[in-house]
């Protein structure tokens, strides 16, 4: 097989100051992008969604869910997953990403449900245009992978998969009780015990041409919600009332995004909003997004009690997670384009 480049060997090339044209995007660059929009990202304070007092937990949940209809995306602080353990898991991956080509080949999967899977792009061997992007993606949950380099991975990976993964449980309790469905509705339908969790380690390198391509195209997220934690670089963009919003990191906080099982269980109430990376020509940039879904063998559709009413019949069709997850990791996202087809 074809034998690509990482994009960070790419980067490194002595001299470098212009990029290859397979990494060239059509002009992305004429979409608005407004950083300073009067309205900011809401903010989800964990710890009141997690309180004893009904009325602290019950204000939470609201917000939460008024969060999930206007943005699709909010911080979230007091989560109580150390900062230590955030900084360890960005410095690992970074360590990571500093092996040798060929230790990372070793990584390479062969087949999109791979536990391990390292690569460039997307999808490199089949991927028209590349992106300006190396990543490493570990299924963390049900069943815990890792690397065995750097050494010190498995372990962090481990820590901070769990911490995660009960932050994300809770909150998916509080969308569920927002969506006025039982507290529990998408742990039990969904079968979250054994529930799907990645950890998807981006490298987005400096670019000597960053307004020509793209670090991660535009795309909504599988599964039900993602928690995203960045080396405070920002990069990051999401669409909020047809404009691209620029997202500066929060230190010592998350960016939670509702993904798309979230959509089609609530019937489309809360979408999946579209986000994607650019990049810069200074800094390396690495995110750590972890998407939580349901059990791979999980059937997915619309709350029935959420399409009771015949002026709300069912927009979307049932559909097993893992053959969803097949069909939009294979490729290049293209918007929303698989949620859409399905
Ligand atoms: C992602 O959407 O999964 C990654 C975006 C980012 O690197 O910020
Ligand atoms: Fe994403």
């Amino acid at each position: 097989p074809l034998k690509l480049t990482s994009v960070k060997a790419l980067a490194e090339s002595p001299g470098l100051s212009s990029i290859p044209s397979l990494y060239t995007f059509p002009k992305h660059t004429n979409d608005e992008v407004f950083s300073d929009i009067e309205e900011s990202i809401p903010t989800l304070d964990f710890s009141l969604l997690t309180s004893a007092n009904t009325d602290e937990r019950s204000k939470a949940v609201q917000e939460l869910g008024k969060a999930c209809q206007d943005w699709g995306f909010f911080m979230v602080t007091n989560h109580g997953v150390p900062e230590s353990l955030m900084k360890a898991i960005i410095e690992a991956s970074g360590e990571f990403f500093e092996l040798t080509e060929e230790e990372k080949r070793g990584f390479e999967g062969k087949n999109v449900l791979d536990p391990i899977r390292y690569g460039t792009s997307f999808n490199a061997s089949v991927d028209k245009i590349l992106c300006w992007r190396d990543y490493l993606k570990i299924f963390q949950h049900p069943q815990f992978h890792s690397p065995n380099k750097p050494p010190v991975f498995r372990e962090i990976a481990a820590e901070y998969s769990k911490k995660v993964r009960q932050v994300a449980r809770e909150i998916l309790r509080g969308v569920s009780e927002s969506l006025g469905l039982e507290d529990d509705y998408i742990d039990k339908t969904l079968n979250l015990e054994q529930g799907l969790q990645v950890l998807a380690a981006n490298l987005y390198p400096p670019c000597p041409q960053p307004e020509l391509t793209m670090g991660f195209p535009a795309h909504s997220d599988h599964g039900l919600l993602t928690l995203l934690i960045q080396n405070q670089i920002g990069g990051l963009q999401v669409q909020h009332k047809g404009k691209w919003v620029s997202i500066d990191p929060i230190p010592n906080s998350f960016l939670a995004n509702i993904g798309d099982h979230v959509e089609i269980l609530s019937n489309g109430k809360y979408k999946s909003v579209l986000h994607r990376a650019v990049v810069n020509n200074r800094d390396v940039r690495i995110s750590i997004a972890m998407p939580h879904g349901p059990a791979l063998d999980a059937v997915v559709s619309p709350a029935p009690k959420l399409v009771e009413d015949e002026r709300n019949p069912p927009a979307y069709r049932a559909m097993k997670y893992k053959d969803y997850l097949e069909v939009q990791q294979s490729n290049m996202p293209n918007g929303k384009s698989c949620l859409e087809s399905g």
